[in-house]
């Protein structure tokens, strides 16, 4: 009985894996939060949500090290990097739902 448990708790972990899209390049670890922000889009039936999120300090302009796209639905949702990034100073991030899903990300970038 217990063996089945862990056997469920293993498969559901598993699962949590597969279904993630959580984006995450570079490090964030002694970075600095320079940019966080959260995305949320509705769902539209039988529509693809997309969403582009643009950083840029033109004032302060800093070397990324770290992105984080988080997909706070645990969604089927996509988070590329389209521009810039790591060892750039600017990044665009696009999120992309799944047909008929909304967006729900937190993207945060560390320099
Ligand atoms: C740019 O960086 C400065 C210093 O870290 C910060 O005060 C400012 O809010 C930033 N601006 C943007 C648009 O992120």
């Amino acid at each position: 009985m217990a063996s089945w448990t862990i056997f469920g708790l293993v498969l559901c972990v598993l699962l949590v894996n597969v279904n993630s899209t959580d984006l995450q390049v570079g490090s964030s670890v002694n970075g600095e939060l320079i940019f966080m922000e959260t995305v949320k889009l509705s769902s539209i039936p039988l529509k693809v949500r997309t969403k582009n999120v643009f950083y840029n300090n033109g004032t302060n302009p800093r070397v990324i090290k770290g992105i984080a796209a988080i997909d706070l639905d645990r969604s089927k949702a996509r988070a590329t990097i389209t521009s810039g990034g790591v060892g750039s100073t600017f990044a665009n991030i696009k999120l992309k739902s799944e047909r008929g899903d909304g967006l729900h990300y937190q993207i945060q970038i560390f320099a």
